[in-house]
């Protein structure tokens, strides 16, 4: 990911970006952290960028032109950038809000207060563009033209933006794959993230007449477990009671969910790996967003509640690509309300069993690193979009089965949270390489404390035996996978 500083202190950004983990992940490439002098484009002979306002007042104003025509160049190095890292791709193109499709945030006290859900939005971006004022502010004319979001760090005035746009690169940063670590467990938050963290402690044992909680030194890794949660509910409880109230409503969900788990897995499993946006929850049903694949999913007790649901709860600015409806009779109100047409009907098969699989040992599997990528997109190019593929690769989710050196099939997680992307080379079929792939999985997702489940066509009959083989639970009845095209 690349951000573009426009800033009248760019050294000020460099090298408090520069140092840390911001620094490394700088170094190895994963962020690209580009300060440009607003300065630099001024067209005035002194190189000044600021005046007085009109109509009086306290202090000086940054002008329109030397922050507009600073934004174009910025513009035109990311659109030739992307020209040249995708040649053979068809995004090359930034069009969209502004003109540009880009999202220009202008730090500003006016802003919307900055969340960990608004750094998870930013980042999926390829590009930020990230405006810092000075003086009094900025002349509002250019940001009318250039900014799309208009983002605050906090109720306090600073000084500048500087540090505004710092803090949030840092905690945008941190979410881009790579930054923190590249595996599976970058991918692992849960909802205790609604929490507060519990207490920790380091050596030694006894500080200042303090002894660290017995419990601690058991190694009793449930109990340490359950200890550190009771301590988390606690303190939330004591310190933030809103998110507690929070976490109490997702928690009332999951338990209506869970009365029929093996329907509504999908949804539970959103919730526990703290990713939902909650819309609606009650006795009549569940209306929720996943965060990183923003795929919506409802769930009714009949046609009428769902209609409730949908046309009162759904958020008016959503317009859904992905949408999941968890009985028959809600198939209709998809279409209705959002012209989505034929969904694809799909069981769901879930481990349910807290055991680990034995797995095949004759076939390695592990995760795949960077120079397989592009072998996983060609052989998989039939699972799903190019851009969808190459996203949940470079998650560090993908694992690939390895016959004497040499990549027999695929597995995957897809970005809502199910097992997918399973794909054996014609020339392994029929050896147990799909069956040793998801016991892999499976094994691999109990670790990180998630529920195995997948979804399957009900015209594939292959997938449903390997399910039922490796003792998954299919659900009797179906859900309903709706893309708008
Ligand atoms: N610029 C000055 N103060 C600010 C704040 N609180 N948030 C974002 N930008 C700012």
């Amino acid at each position: 990911m690349r951000f573009h500083v426009m800033t009248l202190f760019p050294e000020m950004v460099e090298q408090g970006i520069g140092t840390s983990i911001t620094g490394k992940a700088i170094g190895q490439g994963t962020i690209e952290v580009h300060a440009v002098n607003i300065r630099d484009y001024t067209e005035d002979r002194h190189k000044k960028v600021d005046d007085y306002p009109y109509g009086g007042g306290a202090g000086m104003l940054m002008q329109a032109q030397p922050v507009y025509d600073c934004f174009q160049a910025v513009k035109q190095g990311i659109v030739e950038q992307r020209q040249n890292g995708a040649r053979d791709r068809k995004e090359n193109e930034i069009e969209g809000q502004t003109g540009s499709g880009l999202r220009v945030v202008y730090m500003t006290p006016q802003g919307r207060t900055f969340t960990q859900q608004m750094a998870e939005e930013f980042s999926r971006e390829e590009d930020l563009v990230i405006l810092c004022g000075h003086y009094e502010g900025i002349d509002e004319r250019v940001l009318e033209e250039i900014v799309t979001d208009y983002v605050s760090i906090g109720d306090f005035v600073l000084t500048g933006g500087e540090l505004p746009a710092m803090v949030m690169i840092d905690a945008v940063s941190r979410l881009v794959p790579g930054v923190l670590h590249n595996e599976l467990s970058a991918e692992v938050e849960s909802f205790h993230k609604h929490l507060l963290e519990f207490p920790q402690y380091s050596r030694p044992e006894n500080w200042h007449g303090k002894e660290v909680p017995k419990v601690l030194l058991s190694g009793n890794h449930k109990m340490i477990e359950e200890w550190r949660l009771e301590q988390s509910v606690e303190r939330t409880k004591e310190r933030r009671p809103d998110l507690y109230r929070k976490y109490e409503r997702l928690i009332k969900c999951v338990d209506w969910l869970w009365k029929d788990k093996l329907l509504h897995m999908d949804m539970i499993e959103v919730i526990r790996r703290g990713q939902a946006e909650l819309f609606y929850s009650g006795k009549d049903g569940v209306l929720l967003r996943d965060k990183k694949s923003q795929v919506c999913f409802l769930t009714a007790v009949s046609e009428e509640a769902g209609r409730k649901i949908l046309t009162e709860y759904m958020p008016k600015q959503i317009k859904p690509e992905f949408f999941v409806v968890h009985q028959e009779y809600l198939c209709p109100l998809l279409e209705e309300v959002y012209g989505m047409q034929s969904g694809c009907a799909c069981y769901q098969a879930v481990y349910t069993r807290n055991v680990t699989l034995r797995a095949d040992k004759s076939v390695e599997i592990r995760p795949l690193l960077d120079d397989r990528m592009e072998e996983f997109l060609n052989s998989c190019e039939s699972l799903g979009e190019r851009a969808y593929l190459e996203e949940r690769f470079k998650s560090g989710t993908v694992c690939g089965a390895f016959i004497k050196g040499e990549i027999a099939g695929f597995i995957g997680i897809h970005a809502q949270g199910s097992m997918g992307l399973l794909f054996v080379k014609e020339a392994f079929r029929r050896r147990g390489i799909a069956s040793a792939l998801e016991t892999e999985m499976i094994n691999r997702m109990l670790a990180l404390g998630w529920l195995p489940y997948a979804q399957i066509s009900i015209e594939n009959s292959e997938p449903l035996a390997l399910q039922k083989k490796l003792g998954l639970r299919i659900s009797d009845k179906r859900l309903y996978w709706y893309q708008n095209k």
